[in-house]
């Protein structure tokens, strides 16, 4: 998505200790980058703490400290001169204020700044009264805080707690009818929205609708090796190879090991080889058309030798800027991610979900949740006959790998290379920097063993 020349939204999150601000902040600010839209989160927070330090007691937070209200104003402004900075110099579409700005007083302050430059502001609270919910975010995420390093996690949530009812002497819920806002009660169970506007802000909104934060795990696995796998050619709708058979035969079983009794539900793409991938699975399917592999128009059927040899420069071009080039009659990454967008938000709604799908459109939805750059995107390994586990937490995301011991070609295509392909009957790797350890076998980067393993879940390192 491209940024509409002076459009520019602050969202201003709103809301006590402990209710999820940093955490929607980080998943709305992850969410527009992944649609290339430039966003920053400007914490106070952190500047607080760069300004007074680490593990203040929770007195810094009283309002009648005036010291403490002082510095926390200071760090306040501060935060919000270089959000208006970052728009102004750095042409940023979406900044993020994140803090309380629990008074109308204070709101009011921030409205008018970012007003006064043509700055739209999405106000976003979080109001919660679940004591539950609100001890579990504190065990969750405060305790290992900067504000609490080092600290007995006892007294630290004691801390904490007193910190909390400081802010609720003075905290007023956003009713000011002449703001935009988005209110979110209880994670969900209720929203109340205000003068939303414009197409982007709606996007927003609808996106936060979608967040639940119950724990899920999302499964991924491509196809089996397909026909046209085996012969090195990009895109077509050709069926599984043997091996590709024996992967989808084998699926159950891995399922099985690594789900459990959980409810699942599959989602394949449209094309026959997810199809035939997932036809042994005995659970609730989903044909998503926006699941199908990137579109390579001219190119689709031929090999990437061939495409060298006959369109040199877009072959060039590609990999100069591989999420921005688009085949001629195809598709591009950055159009694929648009298109998968709705699937993303499905997501985000459910829990437990195995997709099969390919290369290219598992590569823009793991580069979601893993927060890879849409430089990165492109080049994510991901192998064939192999389920990748996504569990994510707060401000990461969990990755684990579960390989199956039937053997694959390597579609992977590193920058300026044409197809390697692996004809052998071992399993192949597709993990970064493989290499063979002392004995023989392959390791990964952190010289973890990658062997044909049954419900073993391997770890990679991740971005998050
Ligand atoms: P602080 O003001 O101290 O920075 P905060 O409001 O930013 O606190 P977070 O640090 O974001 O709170 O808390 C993260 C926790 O909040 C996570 O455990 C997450 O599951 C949970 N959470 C996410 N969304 C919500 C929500 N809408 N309501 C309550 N809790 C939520
Ligand atoms: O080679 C398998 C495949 O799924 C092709 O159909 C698709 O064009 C390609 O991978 C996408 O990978 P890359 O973007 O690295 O060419």
């Amino acid at each position: 998505m491209n940024k509409s020349s002076d459009l520019r939204i602050a969202c201003v999150m709103v809301g006590l200790p402990a209710r999820g601000k940093t955490y929607i902040a980080y998943k709305v600010s992850r969410y527009l980058a992944w649609l290339g839209i430039k966003t920053q989160i400007f914490s106070v927070g952190n500047y607080r703490r760069k300004l007074v330090g680490l593990n203040l007691p929770h007195a810094f937070f009283d309002s009648h400290n005036t010291e403490g209200v002082k510095k926390r104003r200071e760090a306040a402004a501060c935060a919000l001169n270089d959000m208006i900075t970052w728009f102004e110099k750095d042409d940023g579409t979406v900044g993020i204020f994140d803090a309380t700005n629990s008074s109308k007083k204070t709101r009011a302050w921030i409205n008018e700044t970012l007003a006064a430059r043509n700055i739209q502001v999405l106000f976003i609270e979080s109001v919660c009264d679940d004591d539950d919910i609100i001890l579990c975010n504190i065990k969750d995420v405060k305790l290992s805080s900067p504000d609490y390093s080092e600290r007995d996690p006892d007294e630290a949530t004691e801390d904490f707690m007193k910190r909390i009812k400081h802010y609720e002497e003075t905290y007023e819920t956003v009713t000011e009818e002449n703001l935009t806002y988005i209110k979110l009660v209880n994670v969900g169970s209720q929203y109340i929205i205000n003068m939303i506007r414009g197409y982007l802000e709606s996007r927003i909104v609808y996106y936060l609708m979608n967040l639940h934060t119950r724990p899920k795990r999302i499964w991924f696995s491509r196809h089996g090796e397909s026909l046209f796998n085996l012969e090195d050619k990009i895109g077509g709708d050709a069926g599984l190879s043997p091996r590709g058979e024996q992967y989808a035969l084998k699926l159950p079983e891995l399922v099985r090991q690594n789900i459990g009794d959980r409810p699942l539900t599959v989602w394949t793409s449209s094309m026959t080889r997810t199809i035939q991938t997932a036809r042994h699975l005995d659970f609730p399917k989903k044909q998503w058309k926006a699941l199908d592999e990137l579109d390579t128009g001219v190119c689709d059927g031929m090999t990437y030798d061939e495409i060298e040899a006959k369109y040199p420069d877009d072959f060039a071009r590609r990999d100069e800027d591989k999420f921005n080039y688009r085949y001629r009659g195809g598709e591009s990454y950055r159009d694929l991610v648009l298109r998968l967008e709705p699937v993303i938000m499905d997501l985000e709604r459910h829990e437990n979900i195995l997709i099969i799908s390919h290369q290219a459109t598992i590569r823009c939805m793991y580069a979601y949740f893993m927060g890879l750059s849409h430089e990165q995107l492109p080049y994510a390994r991901i192998p064939l006959h192999t389920i990748i586990e996504l569990k994510p937490k707060a401000f990461s995301c969990e990755e684990k790998l579960y390989h199956i011991d039937v053997g694959s070609v390597d579609t992977y295509r590193p920058k300026g290379q044409t197809a390697r392909k692996l004809k052998d009957d071992k399993l192949v790797s597709n993990i970064p920097v493989s290499s063979e350890g002392a004995s023989g076998e392959i390791v990964d980067s952190n010289n973890a063993p990658i062997l044909p393993i049954k419900s073993i879940g391997i770890a990679r390192t991740n971005t998050c």
